[in-house]
């Protein structure tokens, strides 16, 4: 019997090693490696039957025959406009992110909803827990064939047999290949099943999307060099006691990482959201004070949000400061600024910050719309509810310029806004425009505005 070969692999970046040590080299965490069982293969190849393959020769730019780049439209406009317009032939997609988020509800109904033949591989569901989620968003499809396998030589046994147009794998951290022995998740099978599944996309030119669980600190759980093999790494993130989804490319070798995708989860799957600031305003009779709107940007796509703040006297000794979805050391300093700057008394005041809709904004055109909310809530003033701001707040005051400003000042234009309030010293080269462009350069300039 041959000998069990086994190697050491940090269980962090996936480094190797020859033997156990207690620190890893190369990413300087403590008790990550570990001990794995791997057995060379003979050969690793997702065919059953081995032809022999034509060596591939190096061509001129103009010489290689680009009619295969063809895309497949995935039939939803927010998932397309991630992708960069559509999924590209032969590649192969890793999609992340929280339990529970929805990521296997986004991929199979991606899935039913595509006009092509798709394999959806389970190695976490039943065929029949698939099919009664199924029922919940598109029962009437019929070209999604379901498998339940772990095993990669069984899952290209039956991809042969099918013929899809599309492969999806729910996870790629349940797969196991035959050719290694260590367990279902581990460094080495990863490396492994995603080597596979890359050949296989590359040979075929079947797009291939996979689901990969993520870490407890965030990151796609199992080798860094996952990230680095894929041709697209996606996030699906959003609070799970909020509705809405948003869908980030963190790496995309056929287009934009500056696009998103933003969904709402419903009883019957997710909704694409096209329209995304006319739902995180809310609706409201009469105007109240503490509210503000912010024109923010998320990656490319501009978002308007509505910030809310309540500021009242601290009872007990230590006001109390605390920000939803905001970072609350930010807070902290435009609070500083507000009561050095502006003169208000808010040392013995308890503030209270929330983005409404459960999302977490770090856009710091953010900063004006905060500080008049805190402005509005501490004189109990409501600010007009067609005002909307759009601007950075420096430590001495300032007004600062933010980046695509006319794309804010559009946005808001085309969401009824009356008035944007922007610095100074943005450049705006917009001519005619019905909304009023109010142009401000110190924090004084707007507590004339507000209060
Ligand atoms: P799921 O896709 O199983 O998450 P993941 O694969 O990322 O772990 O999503 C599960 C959540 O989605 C679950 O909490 C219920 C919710 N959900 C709906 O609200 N509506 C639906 O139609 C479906 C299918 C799921
Ligand atoms: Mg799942």
């Amino acid at each position: 019997m041959a000998k069990v070969k086994t190697t050491f692999f940090c269980q962090n970046c996936g480094a190797q090693y020859a033997k156990w040590q207690g620190q890893c080299n190369s990413c300087k965490q403590w008790n990550t490696i570990a001990e794995e069982v791997i057995q060379k293969p003979e050969k690793s190849d997702w065919k059953s039957s081995t032809t022999t393959k034509r060596v591939s020769k190096p061509l001129r730019i103009n010489e290689i025959d680009t009619t295969q780049e063809a895309r497949l439209d995935m039939q939803d406009a927010e998932f397309n406009r991630v992708l960069g317009g559509g999924m590209v032939q032969g590649s192969l997609t890793l999609l992340g992110g929280e339990p529970g988020i929805g990521k296997s509800t986004l991929l199979l109904q991606v899935a039913l909803s595509l006009p092509y033949k798709t394999l959806y591989v389970s190695g976490e569901e039943s065929q029949k827990q698939i099919k009664m989620r199924a029922e919940r968003i598109n029962p009437k499809d019929n070209n999604c064939y379901i498998l339940t396998e772990t095993k990669t030589q069984n899952i290209f046994k039956q991809i042969e047999e099918v013929e899809p147009d599309l492969v999806i794998i729910d996870s790629i951290q349940t797969l196991h290949s035959d050719y290694i022995e260590s367990s279902a998740g581990s460094i080495s099978q990863i490396k492994e099943c995603t080597t596979e599944l890359i050949k296989f996309a590359k040979e075929t030119a079947t797009p291939v999307l996979l689901i990969g669980h993520i870490t407890k600190d965030g990151h796609i759980a199992g080798p860094k060099i996952l990230e680095h093999m894929v041709d697209t790494v996606l996030q699906f993130e959003g609070d799970r006691n909020h509705v809405f989804r948003i869908l980030r490319a963190h790496k995309n070798r056929f287009g934009s990482t500056n696009e998103l995708g933003i969904y709402e989860m419903q009883g019957s799957g997710l909704r694409e959201v096209s329209n995304p600031s006319e739902i995180l305003i809310s609706e409201k009779d009469g105007e109240l004070s503490g509210n503000a709107i912010a024109a923010t940007l998320e990656g490319l796509r501009p978002l308007m949000i509505e910030v809310q703040a309540l500021v009242s006297t601290a009872v007990y000794g230590t006001p109390q400061r605390s920000a939803t979805g905001f970072n609350a050391k930010r807070l902290n300093m435009l609070l500083a600024v507000l009561e050095k700057r502006a003169g208000f008394r808010l040392g013995a005041k308890d503030v209270f910050l929330n983005i409404t809709g459960g999302i977490t904004v770090d856009d710091p055109a953010i900063d004006l719309a905060v500080v008049a909310s805190i402005l509005s809530s501490n004189e109990d003033v409501a600010l007009p509810s067609d005002y909307c701001f759009a601007a950075e707040v420096g430590l001495s005051g300032e007004i600062r310029p933010v980046q695509r400003v006319e794309q804010r000042i559009l946005e808001a234009e085309k969401l009824g806004f009356s008035t944007i309030f922007v610095s100074k010293y943005n450049k705006i080269s917009l001519k005619k425009t019905s909304i009023k462009i109010q142009l401000i350069s110190k924090i004084e300039d707007l507590v004339g505005f507000v209060v």
